[in-house]
């Protein structure tokens, strides 16, 4: 068969080729960036059924089973029924993918042995802090990854701020704090988490 092409003509197939799979690989990079996007959007189940601070045991029992040892300080007040209200939808989906984000890093880039996730509020604001051992990084220089880049655009979003404090080899804290905001009555979701319960929700 390839006897049949006359040696001139491989060349050129060689080069068509090539410009096949750059093309394609150029449309599969596009296509990943739009399913990560939408994966990002997406509300984790578990936050509706369970309550952030079930989702949030639920990420650090995932970073536990790859080795990671992580402490855990969660203290969202209403949902043990201390306070009027569920957060709304985006606080709680915020303050997950934050956190969620925080753990990711960690266990991508930093080589921790140990992090801490504590999450606390009160009447006016929600604070989040994960701190790991790791190696650190130097936070001035961009990488072109997108995870840092998304917190801070939910964090803005919500006007809240965001603090990573960060130097190689010192390890890594990602703070962030946001404005309590709560659900209206007519708002309330129907939510079958312990936190549901306690609160009166149904
Ligand atoms: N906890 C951490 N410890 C060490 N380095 C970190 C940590 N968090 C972030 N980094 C560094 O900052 C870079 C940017 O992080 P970012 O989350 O934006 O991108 P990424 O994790 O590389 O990719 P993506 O989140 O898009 O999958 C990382 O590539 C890494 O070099
Ligand atoms: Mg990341």
């Amino acid at each position: 068969m390839l006897n049949e092409i006359a040696p001139a003509a491989v060349p050129v197939a060689v080069e068509s080729m090539t410009e096949a799979i750059r093309v394609a690989v150029a449309q599969l990079e596009t296509d990943l960036a739009r399913v990560r996007s939408l994966i990002a959007d997406l509300r984790p189940v578990t936050l509706d059924e369970l309550g952030v601070e079930a989702a949030i045991e639920d990420l650090a029992e995932r970073a536990r089973s790859h080795g990671l040892a992580v402490s855990l300080g969660v203290d969202l007040a209403y949902e043990q029924g201390g306070a009027p209200g569920r957060h709304t939808s985006e606080l709680e989906t915020t303050i997950y993918r934050i956190v969620q984000e925080a753990l990711t890093n960690t266990q991508k880039h930093s080589g921790a042995r140990t992090a801490s996730v504590n999450v606390e509020q009160d009447q006016a604001a929600v604070r989040i802090a994960v701190r790991d051992d790791g190696s650190g990084f130097d936070t001035t220089a961009t990488n072109g990854g997108l995870g840092l880049l998304g917190m801070h655009e939910r964090v803005e979003r919500l006007d809240g701020t965001l603090h990573i404090q960060s130097a190689p080899g010192q390890g890594t804290t990602v703070r962030a704090r946001l404005s309590a905001r709560r659900e209206t009555r007519t708002q309330q979701r129907s939510a079958a988490g312990p936190g549901a319960a306690a609160s009166g929700c149904q």
